[in-house]
């Protein structure tokens, strides 16, 4: 029995060291920095803050990975939480998208940081930064709404047909 257990404890951690070998890709394409959703709406700098500081990890290409994403196969999960947020959003590609699009997601941003949905809460935990206090969630929204107007332009009302 003793057996057992030492040799099910030595194939588990020569399990864990091989997996390690297998690292998130971090890389991220060239793309344009002038193209970024906080440089095209640059005036609010309290909510680009919250903003970066909230939702940046995973809606752009200026992820600050947490050590635990050097850890397999947790980095695994992070991985493709990161991946899966910007397909949905990637406010580093901001100018990519067209107008309709962009009063879309300011739009449904708006919603899931009223509903307590974003950011993440389990990524808040491990964030405190990103915790929604009275005070971000005030800022935060103020900001996006401030640039749901004007940062679309004339395609706003365009785009908010398309989303009815
Ligand atoms: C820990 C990673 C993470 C953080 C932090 C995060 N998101 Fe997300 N977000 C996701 C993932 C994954 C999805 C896609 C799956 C889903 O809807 O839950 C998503 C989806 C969305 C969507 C699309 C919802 C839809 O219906 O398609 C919006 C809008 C959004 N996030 C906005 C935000 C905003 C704004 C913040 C910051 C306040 C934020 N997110 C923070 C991971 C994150």
């Amino acid at each position: 029995m003793k057996k057992i257990l030492k040799w099910t404890a030595i194939l588990l951690l020569v399990g864990f060291v091989i997996i390690q070998f297998f690292r998130i890709d971090k890389s991220v394409p060239e793309f344009d920095k002038n193209g970024d959703f906080t440089v095209v709406n640059s005036t609010d700098a309290a909510g680009i803050k919250i903003l970066k500081n909230a939702c940046y990890d995973c809606h752009s290409f200026e992820t600050k990975y947490p050590w635990y994403a050097e850890v397999a196969p947790i980095s695994w999960w992070v991985g493709e939480h990161i991946e899966e947020g910007r397909e949905h959003v990637n406010f580093s590609l901001w100018t990519s998208y067209s107008a309709g699009d962009q009063a879309e997601i300011i739009e449904e941003s708006i919603e899931e940081v009223e509903e307590g949905k974003m950011p993440d809460p389990n990524y808040v935990k491990q964030h405190p930064e990103a915790e929604m206090t009275d005070a971000n969630r005030t800022a935060l929204l103020n900001y996006l709404k401030s640039v749901g107007g004007s940062s679309v332009g004339t395609g706003t009302e365009e785009g908010e047909e398309d989303h009815d």
